[in-house]
């Protein structure tokens, strides 16, 4: 075996939320969700380098430093489980706020889950990466697939959906992040209030009226964690208002925030809106899942097999 060093610089994309809906407490102490996930074009950088030997060897650097880094522990999962040999050293550079709602740490999971397994020739099933990034967070598994797609259980069965037409957004990302634990635990009395079936049917019809193309629809997006999220910081529903007054065609609390998401047609009425809401505002773009899986091919490139399925496979894999 080739113990040459092999290389990929990729990007981790975050995402955002167009609708998500709460539905109650499952015996496993997670909650049942029903959402729909979108990538955007901001991103957190990482770097690999992979070599081939046979000593097992995982180091993780992170721009700035961060504590029980999912970078590693999805690193020492494909390690422990999958059948990992080898030195691999992954940097990474963060640029998605952390506790905003953006899923930047399970973007950066997911990004190891793709790479890894191509720098150092494993084949993993679908169903094997899928499960995998299930056991590191619930939105994990999203991030393998990309685009528009809709979240089912706690988050992680995940099947695509059709993209939309293009479009931009206005982030407007606070200071001050939300705990995503404390959210849940915010939500739960009212929870057991609703019907599950109100609530599904109610979803399933906002998801019908985007994806059929009614033209003039009644049906609002909904993020479930404006209740409790707005109530204790009223100044993410003054956001929420903004962005709706300076045009947004929709604006929602992503994940359980603290980041709004402003919908915009064009870049140019997303930036005139951007430099009318306060605070610390970006202008960025909806990603497609074939842009996003187009990068990861130009990304992994060398590595790469010659066929065009997805997930990526290596060609060192045999
Ligand atoms: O799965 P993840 O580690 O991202 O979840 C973080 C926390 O959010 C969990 O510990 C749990 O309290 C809560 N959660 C939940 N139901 C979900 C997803 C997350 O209660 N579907």
């Amino acid at each position: 075996m080739s113990s040459q060093e092999r290389r990929a610089r990729v990007r981790a994309l975050a995402k955002i939320n167009l609708d998500l809906r709460v539905l109650g407490r499952r015996p496993d102490g997670y909650h049942e969700l029903r959402t729909v996930y979108q990538t955007i074009s901001l991103a957190d950088r990482l770097e690999f380098a992979f070599r081939p030997v046979r000593r097992n060897r995982i180091v993780v650097e992170s721009e700035p430093a961060i504590e029980n880094n999912l970078v590693e522990r999805a690193a020492e999962l494909l390690a422990q489980r999958a059948g990992l040999r080898g030195e691999v050293r992954i940097r990474l550079e963060k640029r998605i706020p952390m506790a905003a709602g953006l899923g930047g740490g399970s973007s950066d999971a997911a990004a190891v889950l793709l790479a890894l397994p191509v720098l150092a020739g494993l084949r993993l099933p679908t169903a094997r990466l899928i499960e995998l990034a299930g056991e590191l967070g619930s939105d994990v598994p999203y991030f393998l697939c990309g685009g528009r797609a809709l979240g089912l259980g706690r988050g992680g069965e995940v099947y695509p959906l059709p993209e939309g037409r293009r479009a931009w957004a206005v982030l407007v990302i606070p200071d001050e992040g939300v705990s995503t634990a404390a959210a849940y635990a915010e939500l739960g009395p009212s929870l057991t209030r609703r019907s599950w079936e109100r609530t599904i049917l109610e979803f399933q019809s906002w998801l019908w009226s985007q994806t059929l193309g009614a033209a003039e629809t009644s049906e609002i997006p909904t993020n479930d964690f404006e209740a409790v999220v707005f109530r204790r910081r009223p100044a993410l529903r003054r956001l929420k208002s903004q962005l709706l007054a300076a045009g947004a065609r929709s604006a929602l609390l992503t994940g359980s925030g603290s980041a709004v998401a402003g919908i915009f047609p064009t870049p140019g009425d997303a930036e005139r809106a951007r430099s009318r809401v306060g605070g610390r505002a970006v202008v960025v773009a909806l990603v497609s899942r074939s842009r996003y899986q187009d990068w990861w091919r130009r990304w992994l490139g060398p590595h790469l097999g010659t066929g065009r399925r997805w997930p990526p496979e290596s060609r060192y894999a045999r």
